[in-house]
């Protein structure tokens, strides 16, 4: 679950030891001090708690009644100074806590507990609730043949963006002989195949349990544990999968099958994004087009960004020459890594944590920032002054 922690004042009050407790917590505060930001924010937020600061410029307890009519799903927290009065007012405007001016650090994580407890409480009871994560992103990753890369770059630019901070998880969409999960040295206990029997088929889509976790952060939906089970799978399910990972998941990583399928065509199409994987040897590049002209008849070709896999100085056709070929520029470039790719897959370490200084988990790291340039968080780390306090 993730939850949102909001700080509204209209002027430069600071919320230092609001935010430290929360720091801790490995929770983030957002503060917003312009009315119509913080609306504009509530209303794409379906789970947050909001920390409203009286002042003397606006009545709190009228804002506090405003925003719980309009946005009842919001926890709300009035902060004000100390009398009876306004903690009898706070409650009657929808307040769901209190805090004053004053409140000491164990009020204010009592608080904060009491606000995390709740929240998850009522989630768990209202799963509409769980909507879709903001930016949440999928991104498939596919190639012409078999044998590019696609398994590799996956492993490695999940462990990357998860090392950014992302929730990043992983479908393998490899039905039969999927085997992201060999990559990074994990024995699923479950897959997709337990989900739809256990879970889909009775009506329950919560997914969660059904994901296995890497130590990088990655979450990974495992495929099923044996080749004849795929029949079961359709590309209805991968659908059902992608609206729950969506849920809690900044970043969605499909690895998708090689041969075109049912299951190939879903994966592209619920992709906002698609990696095609290409070598430069003009087989490769002439079924890259091939891939590509689907693409565009499929009206899928606005999403996909080229990826040159395994180059190295040896290659015969310029960069240049394969942008001509393909009709596409190239977003991309990965270096051949030779054997020190074949043995992070067998130790089951991404090169990016492995070896993070090696050419090729540079090349994913400049992927990374590419794909998902860092954002500027809208409040600094705060040094710690006295809160609240006027
Ligand atoms: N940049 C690279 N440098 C060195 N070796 C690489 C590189 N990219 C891929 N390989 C090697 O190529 C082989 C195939 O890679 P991988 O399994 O990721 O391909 P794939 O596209 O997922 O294959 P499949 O279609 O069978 O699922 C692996 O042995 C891998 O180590
Ligand atoms: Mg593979």
């Amino acid at each position: 679950m993730t939850l949102h922690w909001y700080f509204y004042s209209d002027t430069n009050a600071r919320a230092d030891e609001i935010e430290t407790i929360l720091t801790d917590k490995n929770q983030t505060l957002t503060s917003f001090y312009r009315l119509e930001d913080l609306l504009k924010q509530l209303e794409s937020t379906p789970n947050a708690v909001l920390f409203l600061k009286a002042h003397a410029t606006y009545n709190v307890y009228e804002l506090c009644q405003e925003i719980s009519f309009k946005y009842p799903h919001i926890y709300l927290i009035v902060i004000s100074p100390e009398n009876l009065e306004n903690t009898k007012k706070a409650m009657q405007v929808g307040a769901s806590d209190m805090l004053t001016f004053s409140s000491t650090d164990d009020e204010i994580t009592e608080v904060v507990f009491q606000a995390q407890a709740y929240m998850k409480q009522r989630i768990s009871r209202e799963p509409s609730l769980q909507l879709m994560k903001e930016n949440s992103r999928v991104i498939a990753v596919c190639s012409s043949k078999g044998g590019t890369g696609k398994t590799l770059l996956t492993v490695n630019l999940a462990a990357e963006l998860a090392r950014d901070g992302k929730e990043v998880a992983i479908v393998d969409a490899n039905f039969q002989f999927g085997d992201v999960a060999m990559y990074v040295d994990i024995k699923p206990k479950n897959s997709i195949y337990e989900w739809v029997k256990e879970g889909v088929e009775r009506g329950e889509y919560g997914i969660e349990s059904y994901l296995s976790h890497h130590k990088s952060g990655v979450s990974i939906l495992a495929t099923p544990p044996r080749p004849e089970f795929f029949e079961i799978m359709t590309e209805d399910h991968l659908e059902i999968a992608m609206t729950e990972l969506r849920k809690s998941y900044d970043v969605i990583l499909i690895d998708a099958p090689t041969y075109i399928s049912e299951i190939h065509l879903k994966s592209l199409a619920l992709a906002d994004e698609i990696l095609l994987l290409t070598t430069s040897e003009l087989p490769d590049l002439r079924n890259s087009k091939l891939y590509l002209d689907m693409m565009e008849t499929l009206h899928f070709d606005e999403k996909v960004k080229v990826v040159l896999n395994r180059d190295s100085k040896y290659r015969t056709v310029e960069e240049k020459r394969m942008e001509v070929i393909l009709q596409k520029p190239i977003f991309a470039v990965l270096p051949d890594q030779k054997q020190l790719a074949v043995t992070s897959i067998n130790e089951g370490m991404p090169l990016v944590i492995k070896s993070a200084r090696s050419p090729f988990a540079k090349g994913v790291q400049t992927l990374a920032t590419k794909l998902m340039p860092p954002v500027e968080q809208p409040v600094k780390k705060l040094k710690r002054l006295a809160l609240l306090s006027r």
